[in-house]
């Protein structure tokens, strides 16, 4: 993935997560906004509350590894700190969240507002969760890969992989 300029005529989006792993629910929230946007950075940023499974490296090359190398349109990028730190920082006009259930929005609601009240002309675009990933999250997928079910199909074959090296290490 090339690292692209930052102009201003370009529409930049951030779609911030843990990505601990990415998952096609991400893929599919990812390509969607590929078609608002020019371009989407993938930021892995810090949630306090999470402790993470798979290393920041391992991160963001399992994201950079779901993506041909020619695709400059998206991007794989550590935030540290402030998200609307980083948003700015990469002239970004907006943050991409996707929403699976009602059970999303009030934790949503509460960040964009937030976002919104420390960086006031940073927008946050929801995209509705694809039906088929609406079951999905980075922690049911590694429980049951923890538990040796089958994810095929939830993530991408390079995270599968990386999901049985990882729990076959730790047996
Ligand atoms: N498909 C599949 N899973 C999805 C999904 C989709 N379309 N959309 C969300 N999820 C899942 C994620 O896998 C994740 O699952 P997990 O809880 O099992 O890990 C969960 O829904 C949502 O987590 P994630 O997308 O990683 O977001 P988060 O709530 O952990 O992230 C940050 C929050 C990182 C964006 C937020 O903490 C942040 O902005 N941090 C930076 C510091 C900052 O600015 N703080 C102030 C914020 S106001």
């Amino acid at each position: 993935m090339n690292k692209k300029n930052n102009s201003n005529s370009k529409s930049v989006a951030v779609y911030p997560g843990t990505f601990d792993p990415i998952t096609n629910g991400h893929l599919d929230i990812i390509k969607r906004a590929l078609n608002i946007f020019d371009r989407v950075i993938v930021a892995i940023a810090q949630n306090p509350d999470k402790k993470q499974f798979f290393t920041l490296p391992e991160r963001l090359e399992m994201i950079r590894d779901c993506f041909n190398p020619d695709e400059d349109r998206v991007e794989a990028a550590y935030a540290p700190g402030l998200l609307v730190d980083f948003v700015s920082q990469n002239h970004a006009k907006a943050i991409v969240r996707g929403l699976r259930a009602v059970s999303d929005f009030e934790h949503e609601f509460q960040l964009a507002l937030m976002n919104r009240k420390i960086m006031r002309n940073i927008e946050t675009v929801f995209f509705m969760t694809g039906l088929r990933w609406i079951y999905i999250s980075s922690s049911i997928i590694k429980d049951v890969a923890h538990h040796g079910g089958d994810v095929t199909g939830m993530v991408p074959p390079h995270v599968v992989k990386m999901l049985k090296r990882r729990f076959a290490e730790q047996d």
